[in-house]
């Protein structure tokens, strides 16, 4: 299973292997394992022999990795009635307490990495190095709400008033928030949703995607282990339809954390304001992004397209992130196509456990079928710019898709997000750039965006007129890090506040003036 190649056959994965040659020792005995998950509540449960779920390694179907027992309607609503109880003791338990569980997780978290990057790589289909990325993500987060949680919540904020009256602005937490995520950041996404809410002073639920169920059970299972009481962070996998539905639609939900798609955010959104007597929800939205990067004729092609793949092929595409389409300058954009096509030939699709992997597995036959649908229609209208070969035997043996570029006229030619290895490439001439700006912005998606150019009046004023929450100059557009890039979109791409930056904490806690006559 683990190749010691220092480089791939065609040298693109440089001195990897010396830095995870330990962790994958300790890895091995992780994917032998035979998994199982089920939900994690605080109440007995009774039908332990519900219904069970296969879950299929992505890219080994002869691989099967354990059984999920899903949640039922049932059980969510009792889920519901144990958060709802406990959270006025949650809510009163000092901060230095909460965020001190955090910090427990996150060591543990470290002290596991090996089994997670495993689950990862196994039910996930990522790669090492994103395993890797996965896991500090989600102790970043663990560490950085913490610290914030200690400085908003520690001490109430002393305020001014006459003489004989105290004033005080105190951080509460607001009461049950719902935590939904997605299956493309399985501990990341999970963990920085639920620990926000949690440290917040609220009670959670938290349903992960149905596709990464197992980690998600392993990472509460460390949860419950690092202090967290099992009534404050309950674990509810299953189905969007049965579980998120009956969460999204019960009047004491104060709050949905929700990453996803831009669709499911709509139906959530819609279901919390259809509840008959419910308080006004809090909706906090992550979503997703038609990304472009724009790149002028004084940029370097070699940089740029070295920034260009990495931003549209690693993780197979799967990230929010992605770059979806990019606008070259016509001067350079025959070199910069070449260079992109020599680079794509460079890809090595296959096993995420060989270093020389670049491309791995896309999650699932669904989303297989989807992305090849649109390869096909771009390639049967003749718009194939290049597409990176899979061996026929890797192809046969899981959910992957052949990374490929295609030309396109203009962002406004795509409706929704294509979310894999898809690049679309668009040209301009120099003095189209305010058009292109302008229908990148009027379609609404405002995630992430790049611009590469060496003229600094350009770039700047690009980055200063595009509505995106995250823009990059002249590197990658992926990978933000918690608490140096804070991350989230506008618009379709979501409602803020930014992930893993300094306001996030300020949306789960409802402010109490305190006015006292001494
Ligand atoms: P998805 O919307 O299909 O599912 C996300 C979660 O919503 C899952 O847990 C799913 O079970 C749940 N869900 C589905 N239907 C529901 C319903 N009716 N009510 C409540 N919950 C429901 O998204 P996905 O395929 O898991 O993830 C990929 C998407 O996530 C992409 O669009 C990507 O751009 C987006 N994403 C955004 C960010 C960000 O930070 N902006 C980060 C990662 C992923
Ligand atoms: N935070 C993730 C990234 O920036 C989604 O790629």
């Amino acid at each position: 299973i683990f190749p010691d190649g220092r480089r791939n056959a065609r040298g693109i994965n440089l001195n990897v292997s010396s830095q995870f040659k330990p962790l994958m020792e300790d890895m091995a005995p992780f994917f032998k394992r035979d998994y199982s998950a089920g939900p994690l509540v605080g109440f007995d449960l009774k039908d332990q022999n519900g219904e069970r779920h296969d879950v299929i390694c992505p890219w080994n179907h002869g691989h099967t990795i354990g059984r999920v027992r899903w949640t039922s309607a049932e059980e969510t609503s009792r889920a519901i009635d144990v958060a709802w109880k406990a959270f006025p003791d949650w809510n009163d338990t000092p901060v230095e307490k909460r965020a001190a569980i955090l910090e427990r997780f996150a060591d543990l978290m470290e002290k596991h990495m090996p089994e997670l990057m495993a689950m990862c790589c196994m039910e996930g289909g990522k790669l090492l190095p994103d395993g890797v990325a996965e896991v500090r993500e989600a102790v970043d987060f663990c560490r950085y709400y913490a610290a914030r949680a200690r400085e908003i919540f520690e001490a109430p904020t002393v305020l001014p008033g006459p003489t004989g009256e105290s004033n005080e602005l105190i951080m509460q937490g607001k009461g049950v928030f719902a935590t939904i995520s997605p299956w493309n950041f399985p501990i990341a996404i999970f963990c920085g949703q639920t620990v926000a809410a949690a440290v917040t002073g609220n009670t959670v639920l938290a349903k992960p995607a149905e596709q990464t169920s197992l980690i998600a059970h392993r990472v509460i299972e460390l949860l419950y282990e690092a202090g967290m009481p099992r009534e404050v962070v309950q674990l509810l996998p299953g189905d969007g339809a049965t579980v998120g539905a009956v969460l999204s639609s019960d009047r004491r939900i104060t709050g949905v954390a929700f990453t996803g798609s831009t669709q499911t955010a709509q139906l959530i959104n819609r279901s919390l304001a259809a509840r008959e007597n419910a308080p006004l929800p809090t909706l906090v939205a992550e979503t997703g992004g038609l990304n472009a990067m724009i790149v002028d004729s004084t940029a370097l092609p070699e940089q740029v397209v070295k920034d260009v793949v990495a931003s549209s092929y690693q993780s197979a595409g799967q990230r929010c992130s992605a770059l979806r389409v990019l606008y070259v300058q016509e001067d350079i954009a025959e070199r910069v196509i070449d260079t992109l096509k020599g680079a794509m030939a460079e890809l090595s699709i296959g096993d995420p456990t060989h270093l020389s992997t670049d491309v791995g597995p896309v999650i699932d036959e669904d989303a297989r079928k989807g992305l090849q649908a649109h390869i096909d229609r771009l390639k049967g209208e003749g718009r194939l710019i290049a597409e990176t070969a899979i061996d026929a035997d890797i192809a046969a043996n899981g959910t992957f898709v052949a990374p490929t570029a295609f030309k396109i006229d203009g962002i406004d030619a795509l409706e929704t997000e294509q979310f894999g290895p898809i690049l679309h490439v668009a040209t301009f001439k120099g003095s189209e750039i305010d058009q292109v700006i302008d229908t990148i912005n009027e379609l609404g998606y405002g995630l992430t965006f790049g611009v590469h150019s060496r003229n600094e009046t350009f770039a700047n004023r690009v980055a200063s007129r595009i509505r995106v929450g995250n823009v990059y100059v002249n590197r990658n557009i992926i990978g933000a890090v918690v608490g140096v890039q804070p991350f989230g979109g506008q618009g379709f791409s979501g409602t803020g506040p930014k992930a893993g930056g300094p306001h996030y904490l300020l949306r789960f806690a409802n402010e109490k003036t305190r006015t006292i006559n001494t």
